[in-house]
Parts: C-alpha cells; structure tokens; sequence
C-alpha cells in the first residue's frame, strides 16, 4: 500500500505539468469535440494536467451572475460526459482558486501597457466592442499567463489563435525570473497535437464548425436526434457530379469529412464510390449521416442530462478540483511572495 504509493507520487512528479483553459460559452459541438477535448482525454493519462473553467476571464462581457453560474455549470457537464475525468486530471473553476488573481496582480507591474496594446486579440476586442474596452481586457494575458504559471506548467494545448498569448506568457516568466534573478518559472510551450486533430467542418459550406457561423452550422453534444436530422437535412450541396471521378467541391468534401468521423470506412466508401460514378443521391447520404452522427451523440447527450440533474456529484467534482489546484497554487504564491520580498513580520 505504502509502496504503490510512493511509485503513483514519483511517477506523478516526473510527469509533465500541462495547463488549460476552457471559455465557458455556450455548448460543446462535434468542432470542439475533435479539434480539442479528445486531445485533453489522451493527455490527462500521461501527464499532470490542470484543466479549468475560465470564468474570471468571463467578466470581461460582464455577464449577469444567473448566466455566468448556467455557463459554468455547463461547460464542467459536459466536459465531463465527454470523458475528462476528475480522478486523473484537475478539473477546476478558475474562480475557486484566488491565487491566480494574486499572481495576475503581482505579474500586471510588469507587464508592459505598449506590449499589451499591440496583443492581437486586444486590437480585435476593440473593433468589436468599441463600447467596453475595459482594463480586464487589455490584461487578458497577464491573467493567462497567471492561469499557466502558477502550477509551473511546461505543456499549454491550445489552438494556433493562443500562440501569441503564450508568447507573452513566456515573456512575463523569464520577466519575472530576471528581475528577481532566480530560475523559478519555467517555460511553457503550446502545444498542437499534431496530425491527430482533425478539421471539423460546419454543414452551412465553407468553413469550420462554429457557433458563431449561425444556426444549424454546428451539431452539439447535447442535440436531440430531430434537431441533429433537420439540421444535417438541410446541409449546403450541388446539383451532383456530371463527369465520372470528378473532383468534389468543397461544400461535399465536407460532407465526407464529417461521415469520416462518425460513420463506418463502408458506408464512406459506398458513397464515394456512388460519387465516382454519378449516382450519388445527396438525401440518402445525409440521411446516413445524420443516423450515424445521432448514434456518436446519444451516449453524450444522455450522460450530460444525467450530470445536470446530479448536483450532488458536481459539487463534489468541483470540490475536488479546488483542493487539488489550490494545493499546487498556494505552493507557488508562497514561494513567489518570499521571491517578491513580501515576508511574514
Ligand atoms: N484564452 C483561452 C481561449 O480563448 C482560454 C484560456 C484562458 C487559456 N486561460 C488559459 C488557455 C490558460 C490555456 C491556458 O481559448
């Protein structure tokens, strides 16, 4: 007992500490699903992970306090029936671990107004909503790097829109590390997953999934089986090949892609093989789609349905979430402030 102890907590320390963060807006979609959760699922085996709801950086839109706890209730459901495990990763709210606002505090007197002006999504918050550009926004990533450094993190999985933010990150560590002349904060490096990812076009076209490119564009995790049939009923296509193996536009490539992902390797190459020979009947195909895609979802609507209902369970997962990222953030604020010069009297 002892000793399969000793093994779980040396073999937990010499694994890579990786940090993420998750927005809590709206659903998860098939977009969202494969182009980063499942990476998030095969991380947590192997490495130290801190998964969390960022829910302070959430204030920014200034939501009202009944929609930001909807949000964040939902986004931790389905995160959970979508596999992240709270027995193998650290599932927390950001806002149950105040130290993060201490660091963001102590990184923010050097972190430079100019720098953090020319920050791409900054400039891109100001054209879209010129009427609240707020302060929480310019120090967007200084809260980021907060989030990040302060359980030491070396492994940061994030789409390739982060990257200049954990640039800045870096930037605000070795910063930090300089000024103090210490070697205390490491390097965090994002990371893409590679090849494994795959591009989950929307159904309305061109495009990726989102939610933003309006109604019908996205199938979420928690879509009823008619919702999901109307929408994929109604996806963009032509009037069909002329020529035998003729190339596919790209709003049927798309169609493929998705059937690659949910269906059978069979049932994409019967309708490929229909495509090459000009007999492809769009409507058989999106039927076959939208039967496949229902049979994906169902196992995760019908666990979110059963998480939200199960308050108890949720509460406990958070719970533990907190203690587990509280114990990792404490660590570094205490050693952070004797760095700083801030000792107890
Ligand atoms: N900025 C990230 C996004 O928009 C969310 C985020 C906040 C994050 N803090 C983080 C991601 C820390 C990784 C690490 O998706």
């Amino acid at each position: 007992m002892i000793f399969s102890e000793f093994i779980f907590n040396s073999t937990k320390k010499t694994m890579e500490i990786v940090v993420s963060g998750i927005r809590p807006t709206g659903n998860l979609h098939l977009g969202n699903y494969f182009g980063a959760l499942k990476n998030f699922i095969s991380m947590q085996n192997e490495h130290d992970c801190y998964f969390f709801i960022a829910d302070y950086h959430s204030l920014t839109t200034h939501p009202t306090p009944h929609d930001l706890h909807g949000n964040v209730k939902q986004v931790l459901v389905e995160y959970l029936a979508a596999g992240l495990d709270p027995e193998k990763a650290t599932l927390y709210i950001q806002s149950d671990v105040p130290e993060t606002a201490e660091l963001y505090l102590f990184l923010n007197m050097n972190a430079y107004i100019g720098e953090l002006e020319r920050c791409t999504s900054f400039k891109d918050k100001i054209r879209q909503q010129p009427q609240n550009v707020n302060a929480g926004l310019l120090t967007y990533p200084t809260l980021m790097a907060a989030d990040i450094i302060i359980h030491k993190a070396t492994k940061v999985p994030v789409g390739k829109d982060q990257e200049q933010h954990l640039e800045m990150t870096r930037q605000f560590a070795n910063r930090f590390n300089r000024l103090y002349n210490v070697d205390y904060f490491p390097e965090p490096q994002a990371y893409n997953f590679g090849k494994s990812l795959v591009r989950i076009p929307g159904l309305l076209g061109s495009g990726k999934m989102g939610k933003s490119e309006g109604e019908g564009n996205a199938i979420f995790l928690a879509d009823e089986p008619a919702a999901i049939r109307k929408k994929v009923m109604r996806a963009v296509t032509d009037s069909g090949p002329t020529i035998p193996n003729q190339e596919k536009p790209e709003t049927i490539q798309n169609l493929f892609q998705l059937m690659s992902v949910v269906s059978s390797k069979d049932a994409v190459n019967h309708f490929n093989d229909l495509y090459n020979n000009c007999q492809i009947r769009y409507g058989d195909m999106k039927k076959q789609l939208a039967e496949d895609m229902i049979r994906f979802t169902t196992p995760f609507r019908e666990r979110i349905k059963e998480l939200l209902s199960d308050e108890a369970y949720i509460s406990k997962v958070a719970r533990m979430g907190k203690e587990k990222a509280r114990a990792s953030a404490a660590k570094t604020i205490q050693e952070v402030r004797e760095i700083i010069g801030f000792k107890s009297f």
